[in-house]
């Protein structure tokens, strides 16, 4: 999504997600060098530098393979269950089981999962980093095995996801896989100009990993009481979103060690642009607003909140130790350490606002937004 365009919904020409401070001019020039400036050549060898320690300290955060969960640990197997009573058995149960999650949460579960299908894009993006990227699709640098061990633990994510969905007979299947189809086409645009550096792309996939484990975790514990089973593979999810949220949270944070400058600045420049979700341009080919009902769908839900965005930045700005950021920052450097760490109350301010107005609507009638994905079954949500 790109900050000049952002997801808008029709209904209330707003944006979906908690709208940003506005930033100033000089903040605003910042960004012109910023997109381009940590592709130098001294600024990319720091990657290179770093391979000894992401080996030591980035690679032991992926699972071993024989300790791995798969989708099919989760699901009624039909090979192992036999053909006869156990297989359509253990269907039923699920099928039961499912048939109490509410429709609200059945969306943010069918959005997570469309998210998480999204996978060859996702990959792509680290692909994109210079000094960090598997040029031939088999490097042997440990930033290659890293980018291959983590696309491959995401992809258990959607599978899981789909194959429930599937068998949950809940959705509408082939509404659901054609978003993602639409989806992959479709690519996002999180970093514009600076996708090929790597202090920016880690910041936002740092940040990322932290709300998508916090989306999964309270979806978890949403259907607990009613579904037990599914609960339990939102955890497993959850677990391994936070395993990559510590991976990718401990290489920045290792940027910041070397080069506290470049990497402020990046995160300054990633937090002017605004994180933007990943399937920020889904489409089910019906809804124009597809993202902007998700997410206030989500929003309504408690799955993921404006809040979120605001508590996962104050994380990252004490986990990287922004506010003490004194020596080696140049100017750009000190405004951007300056505006990260004021940003979590100016978002807070326009938070509260967001709140009064909030309480205003909800004096008036919920919307009735069908989706697809649920056969067109409408979700009482409040838009922005
Ligand atoms: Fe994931
Ligand atoms: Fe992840």
């Amino acid at each position: 999504m790109n900050r000049d365009k952002p997801n808008m919904c029709r209904r209330c020409r707003s944006s979906s997600r908690t709208t940003m401070p506005v930033i100033d001019k000089r903040e605003k020039n910042d960004d012109e060098d910023e997109s381009t400036g940590h592709l130098a050549p001294e600024k990319l060898e720091v990657l290179a530098h770093l391979e000894p320690w992401a080996e030591a300290h980035v690679l032991p955060l992926l699972k071993p393979f024989n300790a791995a969960w798969q989708p099919s640990d989760f699901l009624p197997d039909a090979a192992a269950l036999g053909d006869d009573e156990g297989f359509y058995a253990a269907c039923r149960d699920l099928r039961a089981r499912a048939a109490g999650v509410p429709d609200a949460i059945l969306v943010c579960l069918v959005g997570n999962m469309v998210t998480e299908e999204a996978l060859p894009t996702y990959q792509s993006v680290p692909n994109r980093f210079e000094g960090a990227r598997d040029l031939t699709g088999a490097d042997a640098t440990a930033w290659a095995r890293w980018i291959r061990g983590w696309s491959a633990e995401e992809n258990r994510h959607g599978d899981v996801l789909s194959r429930y969905l599937l068998l949950s007979g809940r959705v509408d299947m082939r509404q659901v896989d054609a978003t993602v189809h639409r989806l992959i086409a479709a690519g996002m645009d999180a970093m514009g100009a600076a996708a090929r550096c790597p202090y920016h792309g880690f910041v936002y996939v740092a940040f990322q990993e932290r709300a998508t484990a916090i989306s999964h975790g309270n979806t978890a514990r949403l259907v607990a009481g009613g579904d037990a089973a599914l609960a339990r593979i939102c955890g497993a999810i959850t677990a391994d979103e936070k395993r990559h949220e510590a991976a990718y949270t401990r290489i920045v944070g290792k940027l910041f060690e070397v080069e506290p400058d470049a990497a402020v600045r990046a995160l300054g420049y990633m937090m002017r642009r605004r994180i933007s979700m990943p399937a920020a341009l889904m489409d089910d080919g019906r809804d124009g607003d597809l993202y902007a009902h998700y997410s206030a769908a989500a929003e309504q839900a408690r799955v993921y909140t404006a809040s979120d965005y605001r508590e996962i930045l104050e994380h990252m700005i004490g986990k990287w130790g922004v506010q003490e950021l004194a020596v080696g920052l140049s100017g750009e450097g000190r405004r951007a350490r300056d505006y990260v760490c004021g940003l979590p109350e100016k978002i807070r301010r326009v938070e509260e606002k967001a709140h009064d107005r909030a309480a205003a609507r909800a004096k008036k009638k919920p919307t009735d937004v069908p989706f697809s994905w649920i056969f067109d079954r409408p979700v009482s949500v409040a838009l922005p």
